[in-house]
């Protein structure tokens, strides 16, 4: 069969993912915060100084590296890293994943992931040749059973908030298996980087033993790029043999000054976080009240059944969830009033 030929048979079993832009009201993005909505963001990129008002042109390691790149991983390790540990900033939290998972494990040691991680850690693991065993989500018994057969280093991920379910792992499961089994801890706190009170990483606050956390800046922070935080020994390695940070373009520096802007002004966001929590809690109070079922509102995420059309949110369908179902985000700019006529329309 032709190339041709073969890629439209499977196409025509392939649902259509359509494209998805802004939609009003919001509640698809991870813009978490409304900094994008209420051109926080926009204005930011203008007061950009003229230095950094530019692409990068290249990677960090052929003519792209600037100053504003080590201003943002110092700014970056202020915030989120303890002692001893360094940041490293990579184009996107795929990069990253990508370059982590594929260069620090080794085919004789094993990962432990939860079946939910985002698809940038499922194919940095396959890359690093290690044993790889997924457990079903948030069930840290099988996750257990699996570490005691583990080889090598073993490596236990998670997220702090599950993109899709919006979900959040059991953080004392997490510490009692660190404990008992010495386990090197990864947390991918994409979801939760800045929307932690006082903007804090999630694990940090709970006094999780990680080995390292990523952060990601194209979710509440409204820009793009990502960081990983971790011992310097560490993030030394991930820098000088992570393939997906070292062959691609840097991201560009007026990103970069940004990002470092919205993070220096965490403090300010403290009312956008309140307003989150609250439009959060009123949504899964009326959910249960309408007895309509639902997964996740951790955070702001959550996944509901898809039975019927309903305009503003998002059918997802398998692989990226298991069954079609909508994603439903919440935002700081959301009012109640719109969170009301969407539950009456999933209601009808
Ligand atoms: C948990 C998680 N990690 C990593 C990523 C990738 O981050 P980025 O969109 O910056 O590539 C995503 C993206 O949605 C994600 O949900």
């Amino acid at each position: 069969m032709s190339l041709e030929a073969r890629l439209k048979a499977e196409l025509a079993r392939l649902p259509e993912r359509p494209f998805w832009g802004p939609q009003a009201p919001d509640f698809t993005s991870n813009d978490y915060l409304g900094l994008v909505h209420s051109g926080i963001v926009g204005e930011l990129l203008h007061r950009c100084p003229p230095e950094w008002r530019r692409g990068s042109t290249a990677s960090r390691y052929l003519g792209g590296e600037c100053a504003v790149f080590a201003q943002l991983e110092s700014l970056v390790e202020t915030l989120w890293a303890a002692p001893g540990e360094k940041a490293l900033l990579f184009p996107s939290g795929l990069n990253a994943n990508l370059a982590f998972w594929s260069c620090v494990p080794k085919p004789k040691d094993t990962i432990v992931f939860d079946r939910e991680v985002h698809a940038s850690i499922r194919q940095g693991i396959r890359l690093s040749g290690a044993r790889t065993w997924g457990f079903p989500h948030n069930d840290f018994s099988a996750a257990e059973a699996r570490i005691r057969k583990a080889q090598g280093e073993v490596f236990l991920v998670v997220e702090s908030l599950y993109s899709m379910r919006g979900t959040r792992p059991d953080p004392e499961a997490l510490r009692s298996l660190v404990r008992r089994y010495g386990c090197s801890l990864v947390i991918d706190e994409a979801h939760t980087t800045l929307l932690e009170p006082n903007g804090e990483s999630w694990s940090a606050r709970l006094g999780l033993p990680t080995l390292a956390r990523l952060f990601t800046f194209g979710k509440a922070v409204g820009l793009m790029g990502a960081t990983w935080v971790g011992p310097s020994w560490l993030i030394e390695y991930v820098r000088r043999k992570g393939f997906a940070g070292i062959y691609t373009t840097a991201m560009p520096p007026l990103i970069a000054w940004a990002v470092g802007e919205v993070l220096r002004r965490s403090q300010e966001w403290e009312l956008r976080r309140e307003a989150l929590s609250q439009l959060i809690a009123f949504a899964r109070q009326r959910l249960a009240q309408i007895g309509l079922p639902y997964e996740g509102l951790e955070g702001p995420i959550a996944l509901l059944p898809a039975t019927q059309e309903v305009p503003h949110l998002k059918k997802l369908y398998p692989p990226t969830v298991s069954a079609p179902a909508y994603r439903l985000s919440l935002h700081a700019h959301n009012t109640l009033a719109e969170v009301e006529a969407l539950l009456a329309s999933l209601r009808s």
